[in-house]
């Protein structure tokens, strides 16, 4: 995945977030359906709109009206707006929404900038969205989560949301951490994860098993 990176590493925050991105445009294609679990100011909604075309669809959370509100904004200017669906909603309650199994899900913790930061992402309910999307996801399917370390409780939600990403089943997941390595402990770091693919059924078996124990033992719907 990081040939012919289109970003440079100088840059802290933004590119945690264009790593994200790139992480899931090498899936999501015309026709996918996709998950911004922190719409935010839109600008992963958009990118995400941009990738589905016109016959997908993109679901797009977040508990801020004010947020929404930004994300609408920015899809109309772009002519995207009828392929996004706003939820005013946790994420932490998707499965109500979602009519089924998805391509690719984003997460981007923390606060909005610009917003009310007392609305942040919780380490609780970061951890429920989180299962629901590993469980929901399609085979071959991603999903990345660019964590921040700096705020007031921050690092809670960053061990919770580690503790998770590394009791995934290997056999069914693979999960990546990426750091920024020669940068402060408060930089940020992406959580990438993806689901088994039907062609890594012929992987060699000792690549393909793992631990042998199945997603769909831990999460509801997460053989695919
Ligand atoms: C860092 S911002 C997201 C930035 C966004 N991806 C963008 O492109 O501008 C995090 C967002 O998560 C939202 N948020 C906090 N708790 C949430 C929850 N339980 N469910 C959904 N969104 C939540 C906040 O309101 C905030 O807008």
């Amino acid at each position: 995945m990081y040939d012919n990176l289109p970003v440079r590493f100088a840059g802290v925050r933004q590119n945690a977030v264009l790593l994200a991105q790139k992480f899931l445009g090498e899936i999501l294609h015309a026709g996918c359906v996709a998950v911004d679990a922190t719409a935010g100011n839109g600008h992963d909604t958009l990118f995400l709109a941009g990738l589905v075309g016109e016959s997908g669809k993109v679901y797009a959370f977040d508990v801020q009206r004010a947020a929404l509100d930004n994300t609408y904004r920015r899809l109309r200017e772009a002519g995207l707006a009828g392929r996004v669906v706003l939820i005013n909603d946790g994420h932490e309650r998707m499965d109500r929404y979602l009519p089924g199994p998805v391509d690719g899900f984003m997460f981007n913790l923390g606060y909005l900038p610009g917003g009310d930061h007392s609305r942040l992402t919780r380490p609780e309910t970061t951890l429920q969205a989180l299962e629901l999307a590993a469980g929901m996801l399609k085979p071959g399917g991603r999903i990345s989560v660019v964590v921040y370390t700096g705020h007031r409780g921050a690092g809670e939600e960053s061990r919770a949301v580690e503790e998770m990403a590394s009791s995934l089943d290997p056999g069914t997941y693979g999960v990546l951490k990426v750091v920024f390595a020669n940068r402060s402990a408060l930089a940020p770091f992406l959580i990438l994860v993806e689901k088994v693919g039907r062609e890594d059924e012929n992987l060699a078996p000792e690549e393909n098993t793992g631990n042998n124990k199945r997603a769909g033992d831990r999460y509801p719907g997460g053989t695919g």
